[in-house]
C-alpha cells in the first residue's frame, strides 16, 4: 500500500473543487487523501459536504482578526489536521508572505484563466471583454507574489457566442474539476516519481563542465573528464537490489564517513550494494522534504573528487575570491 499525501483544503464558497477533490480521493490508488477542509466563512457551503464526508472541519471567520493572525490560526488548524499540503480552493483571502514562503512548494491554487493572462479577480469577464477564443483554469504552485508561481496544469475553454461571465465561469468550473484532482495528484507524487528524480539529478550533474551521460549496469551514470578518460561521479539508481529507494549515489571519503552518515540518519543515506564497499554512498531521493542544495554539494565534492586537475584547479582559484 502506498502512502498517500496529507492535504488541507481551503475554501471560502460552494467548494465544488474541494468536492472534486475529495471524491477523486475516493478512487483507489489515490496518492492524496483529504484531512481538512477549512474556510474563512462559517456558512461556506462546501464545509457541510466535508462535514457529510467525515472529514475533519475548521471554520473562522477573520473579520477583526489582521491578516497574519487569521492565518495563523488556519496554519494551526492545518498542522493539527497533520496535513503537508495545502491546496486553495476558492479561497477568497490574500494570504500573508510568511504563511506562503513557510509552505513554499508545498501549497497549490486553481485560478480560472489561462495564466499568466488574468491574475486576480473578473477573470471571465475580462477575457470576454478581450475578444479571446478562450478562458480556461490553470493550477499553480502559491509563491507570495499572486497567481504568479509555477502552472502545472491548464485546460483551455472555448468561449462562445453570447458567453457571459456566469456561463463562462460554470463550464470552466467543469474543466477545473476534472484537472484540479489530477494535477494534486501528479503534484503529491513527484518526489516519488523516478522520471521527475532523474531529470533533477541530471540537471545538476550534467551542469558541471565536461560531464557526460552514460549507462553503467543498468543505471544512468554521469561522468567528467571527456570521451575517453572519463571517470564516473554520480549514478542515479532505481530501486536496485531489492531496496526500497530512488537515490543518487556519490562517492565519500572513505568507509568511515560512509557509515557514521548511514548511522546517524538512516532516513537520508544508505549503503549501497556493490558500490558501497568502494566508499560510494546512496542518498534516498523518494521521500518527502529532500534537501536538493545538500545533493547539489555532494554533486559537487563527488565531481571535484573524480575530475582532472586541469577542470579542479580552474575551481580552486575561483574559490580563493
Ligand atoms: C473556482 O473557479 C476557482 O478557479 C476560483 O474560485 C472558484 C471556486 O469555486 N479560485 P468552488 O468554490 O470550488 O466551486
Amino acid at each position: 500500500m502506498t502512502i498517500k499525501a496529507k492535504i488541507a483544503v481551503l475554501i471560502s464558497g460552494a467548494g465544488t473543487n474541494m468536492a472534486a477533490l475529495v471524491y477523486a480521493s475516493r478512487i483507489a490508488d489515490c496518492p492524496y487523501e483529504v484531512v481538512l477542509v477549512a474556510s474563512n466563512d462559517p456558512q461556506a457551503e462546501g464545509l457541510a459536504l466535508a462535514q457529510a464526508e467525515g472529514i475533519a472541519t475548521f471554520a473562522l471567520p477573520h473579520k477583526g482578526l489582521t491578516r497574519e493572525a487569521h492565518d495563523a490560526a488556519m496554519e494551526a488548524a492545518v498542522l493539527e489536521a497533520g496535513a503537508e499540503y495545502i491546496v486553495l480552493a476558492g479561497y477568497m483571502r490574500i494570504l500573508s508572505d510568511g504563511f506562503v514562503v513557510r509552505w513554499a512548494g508545498r501549497m497549490l491554487n486553481i485560478h480560472p484563466s489561462l495564466l499568466p493572462k488574468y491574475k486576480g479577480l473578473d477573470t471571465h469577464a475580462r477575457a470576454i471583454a478581450a475578444g479571446d477564443s478562450h478562458g480556461g483554469t490553470s493550477v499553480h504552485v502559491v509563491t507570495p507574489e499572486l497567481d504568479a508561481g509555477e502552472v502545472l496544469a491548464q485546460i483551455a475553454v472555448p468561449i462562445v457566442a453570447g458567453d457571459t461571465p456566469d456561463t463562462l465561469a460554470e463550464r470552466v468550473k467543469l474543466a477545473e474539476h476534472q484537472l484540479y484532482p489530477r494535477a494534486v495528484a501528479d503534484y503529491v507524487s513527484r518526489w516519488r516519481d523516478p522520471v521527475a528524480l532523474l531529470e533533477r539529478v541530471r540537471n545538476l550533474a550534467l551542469a558541471f563542465p565536461e560531464t557526460d551521460e552514460r549507462e553503467s549496469h543498468g543505471s544512468p551514470g554521469f561522468r567528467v573528464g571527456g570521451e575517453k578518460s572519463g571517470k564516473y561521479f554520480a549514478y542515479f539508481a532505481d530501486q536496485h537490489h531489492g531496496t526500497p529507494h530512488i537515490a543518487c549515489l556519490v562517492r565519500t571519503g572513505g568507509m568511515d564517513e560512509l557509515l557514521n552518515l548511514v548511522e546517524a540518519q538512516p532516513e537520508v543515506y544508505f549503503k549501497p550494494a556493490y558500490y558501497g564497499a568502494s566508499g560510494w554512498i546512496g542518498i534516498i531521493l523518494n521521500r518527502p522534504g529532500v534537501d536538493w542544495d545538500a545533493v547539489a554539494e555532494w554533486l559537487t565534492r563527488s565531481w571535484r573528487g573524480a575530475a582532472p586537475k586541469r577542470l579542479t584547479r580552474l575551481l580552486d582559484v575561483a574559490d580563493e575570491f
